[in-house]
């Protein structure tokens, strides 16, 4: 798919659908709308009095053969109230009336933004929209001759807007997007296509296109290191593990500036292991790579968009399997960081990998971290699948980043981690168990595990669980992977 500006007035334009949106207001028909409305001899205006165009969010109005205009089509889509109206509305309603318009053939469109909001946000929102919406999930299915393609989306609206801002804002939304359907489409993967070696070579492929410094960990190195934690999981199972290290270096580093870790959980498939999960939905467990996918995917966009911080992605990957070798529940593991764990549950692996992951991370000179697990069950039982979970030790850090979440449309709740709830990871026979021991608050004790190798370094953890995969399509998403959290994080770095 093209995405480009076009410079034409809305009349001019020649496509298979000129898209803009109205507000949810007395009357929607305003500004650049009424001007069409004109030219289209007051057809507007009659829908909008007979009740069928209100301006509801995410409303499709769509007009066939609209006279006074080139396009075949005219699409006006409902903004909600203009109070609520941000980059993050033109998001949604740009992917939603490209899934609308596929949906009906079409081949192209122009997307005309509103009087007053041709802005490099709007256009950067635009693009990210757009590109996110058309991904598909189809990638195994053998007849696609019925798959439909969007060809040609176009943006319209800013030959008022200081030059170059159109172009501005999709080449940066464009950059983003692409980050976030390539973290999408490893989400998608099936454990038989992605195993943790697959997974390290895809990132490594990745790193070497963006110019990216990467350094795959086998086994061995592994085992050298002394990642007890990160083995512990692995030993279920033929397939061996990874550690996926991937660095971005600014050319002029600020001195003494901080460097930012970002640490993601790769489990390719999670069994539960010997504590093994019912049969019953465990098909989706191929998304418990997601948090690792998700900082691959930042990656990938900061190596375009060259903010000026050092960032050290670490990704440990593994697969939990119930083999003869696994771990069994009672074991005692040692991290690499010397603290031994009583492995109570085998299906709480999430936080032993990340163990040796932020660790590590530290070891080769984070100073901030943040990881990104799909981590509890617990998460999606507080916050369903609506709010990404967030957990901070730095309550300023932690600040910066709900206010990143807010600027890039990701819905994110902090949760808290006070220090009553260290009692529940105590130890009984090792320094500490990996489960509590049936109080409740089940996110919060996965985090609070992650927080004993994180030391005084400022620390961020999220748990996607609820948030990376979704079960229904959205209007403006496909069902499946959602690449969660990349823009937040993308955004957050670029703030440094
Ligand atoms: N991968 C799961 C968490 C998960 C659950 C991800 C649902 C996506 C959707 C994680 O490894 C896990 O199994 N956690 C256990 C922890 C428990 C044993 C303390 C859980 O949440 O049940
Ligand atoms: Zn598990
Ligand atoms: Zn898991």
């Amino acid at each position: 798919m093209q995405i480009q500006l076009e410079t034409k007035p809305f009349r001019g334009i020649e496509t298979d659908a000129l898209v803009s949106y109205v507000f949810e207001e007395k009357d929607p028909v305003q500004g650049r709308i009424a001007e069409v409305d004109q030219a289209a001899a007051g057809l507007i205006k009659k829908l909008a009095a007979g009740g069928e165009l209100t301006g509801k969010s995410l409303e499709f109005t769509l007009i066939h053969a609209p006279a006074g205009l080139k396009a075949a089509r005219l699409l006006l889509v409902g903004a909600g109230k203009r109070e609520q109206f941000n980059s993050a509305t033109v998001r949604k309603i740009a992917g939603a009336a490209l899934r609308y318009l596929k949906g009906k053939s079409v081949k192209n469109f122009a997307f005309a933004v509103r009087e007053g909001d041709a802005t490099v946000d709007s256009a950067q929102a635009f693009a990210e929209g757009a590109i996110t919406a058309n991904f598909e999930t189809d990638k195994y299915k053998t007849d696609k001759k019925d798959r439909k393609e969007i060809e040609i989306a176009s943006l319209a609206g800013y030959s008022d807007a200081e030059p170059m801002a159109g172009e501005k804002g999709i080449a940066k939304g464009r950059t983003i997007a692409e980050a976030q359907n390539f973290t999408r489409e490893l989400v998608n993967e099936p454990s038989n296509k992605l195993t943790p070696r697959l997974l390290a070579e895809r990132a490594q492929a990745m790193a070497n296109q963006s110019g990216l410094a990467v350094e795959i960990l086998d086994e061995k190195k592994i085992a050298e290191l002394k990642m007890g934690a990160l083995l512990s999981v692995a030993q279920g199972g033929p397939e061996p593990p990874r550690m996926i290290v991937v660095t971005y270096s600014p050319a002029n580093p600020k001195p003494g500036g901080p460097v930012i870790g970002l640490v993601g959980k790769a489990v390719t498939f999670d069994t539960g292991g010997i504590s093994i999960k019912p049969a019953d939905g465990m098909e989706k467990m191929k998304y418990d790579m997601a948090g690792g996918a998700t900082m691959l995917g930042v990656m990938r966009a900061l190596a375009a968009l060259k903010p000026n911080v050092k960032v050290i992605c670490v990704v440990p990957a593994t697969e939990n399997m119930p083999g003869g070798t696994a771990q069994k529940p009672g074991d005692i593991q040692t991290a690499m960081s010397g603290k031994t764990i009583e492995v109570l549950n085998t299906d709480a692996e999430g936080r032993l990998i990340l163990a040796d992951g932020v660790h590590y991370a530290k070891q080769l000179g984070a100073t901030h971290l943040i990881d990104a697990a799909t981590l509890t069950g617990a998460i999606v039982v507080a916050l369903a699948n609506v709010n990404v979970g967030v957990f901070g030790s730095d309550q300023a850090f932690t600040d910066k980043l709900l206010a990143s979440a807010k600027v890039t449309g990701e819905k994110m709740w902090q949760m808290p981690i006070d220090d009553e709830y260290r009692e529940f990871i105590k130890g009984s026979f090792a320094d500490i168990q990996n489960i509590g021991s049936g109080k409740g608050g089940g996110a919060i004790t996965g985090a609070m595990f992650i927080k004993e190798f994180t030391g005084d370094s400022p620390w961020i953890h999220l748990d996607i669980a609820g948030t990376a995969w979704s079960d229904d399509a959205k209007p403006w998403l496909a069902k499946g992977p959602t690449g969660v959290a990349l823009r937040t994080l993308v955004h957050l770095v670029l703030s440094y």
